[in-house]
């Protein structure tokens, strides 16, 4: 059976990566997709295979959220997904790349779940946050995207108690991957001196020996997408390969 029939979900970032599988597993279990991104060939032409729909959105404007969501009356289910990782210890890391982080990876889910609210309120719904194993866990080489991350992780709370304290029926819960092999791991192998080496510390903190496959994280997004988690809200869903134990 569908477990999405019916809903309807907007999914940020969904061009590539992990926004790309969680759109198309929402797609599978019947959902009707918005996939939201700044890149908007890759968008495009995904939207077209799933048969979904795609819109332009740069998750640090608020006009931009204002736009992509205007042609939608409800929204069942958004999917904060979009974000980039900085690597850099205090030491490296400029104000201005700092800044960059956050703007994406937080202000992004802010100003998202404040605009997807009058969509939402009057039915209630699923908001999903992609925080990290680094929401939880620091790295001494990713001091921005470490703050970014743990900032995700208690906003959602934060928006759970008020949501639950409205009796509004929006849950709102993050998902904390571990290292997933997807573009934004070669982005960051890029910035390395010795990416060997950098894949292989990825590899090694995962007690099960490997990096996880976008697929995986889709599987945890349609579950909190779905009713079956209807009780399950303010919570750090980790599908990281035992990493945060
Ligand atoms: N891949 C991992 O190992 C991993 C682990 C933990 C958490 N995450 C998180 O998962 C999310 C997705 O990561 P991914 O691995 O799929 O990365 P990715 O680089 O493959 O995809 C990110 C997507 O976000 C889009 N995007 C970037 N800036 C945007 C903006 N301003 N507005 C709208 N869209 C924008 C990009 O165009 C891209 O399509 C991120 O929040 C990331 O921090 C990833």
């Amino acid at each position: 059976m569908a477990v999405l029939a019916g809903k309807i979900a907007f999914v940020t970032g969904g061009a590539s990566g992990l926004g790309e599988a969680i759109a198309r597993a929402y797609a599978s279990e019947g959902a009707s997709v918005i996939i939201a991104d700044i890149d908007t060939a890759n968008g495009e032409v995904l939207a077209t295979a799933l048969g979904a729909r795609f819109v332009h959105l740069d998750v640090t404007q608020e006009a931009s959220w204002a736009k992509a969501l205007a042609p939608f009356e409800r929204i069942d289910v958004l999917v904060n997904n979009a974000g980039i990782t900085t690597l850099g210890s205090i030491e490296e890391i400029t104000l201005d790349q700092f800044r960059h982080e956050l703007d994406i990876d937080v202000l992004g889910v802010f100003m998202g779940t404040q605009a997807v609210l009058p969509k939402m309120k009057a039915h209630g719904g699923s908001i999903i946050n992609m925080s990290s194993l680094s929401g939880v866990k620091a790295s001494a080489n990713l001091v921005a995207y470490n703050a970014a991350k743990a900032a995700v992780t208690l906003m959602t709370k934060s928006c759970a108690l008020h949501f639950a304290e409205k009796g509004y029926g929006i849950r709102c819960n993050s998902i904390h991957p571990g290292a997933i092999h997807t573009p934004i791991i070669d982005k960051v192998l890029a910035q390395s001196d010795d990416p060997d080496a950098l894949y292989q510390s990825f590899v090694d903190v995962h007690p099960v020996k490997r990096l996880g496959k976008p697929e995986e994280i889709a599987a945890m997004a349609v579950f909190l997408a779905s009713d079956a988690s209807a009780f399950a809200t303010g919570a750090e869903f980790r599908v990281d390969g035992g990493a945060s134990i």
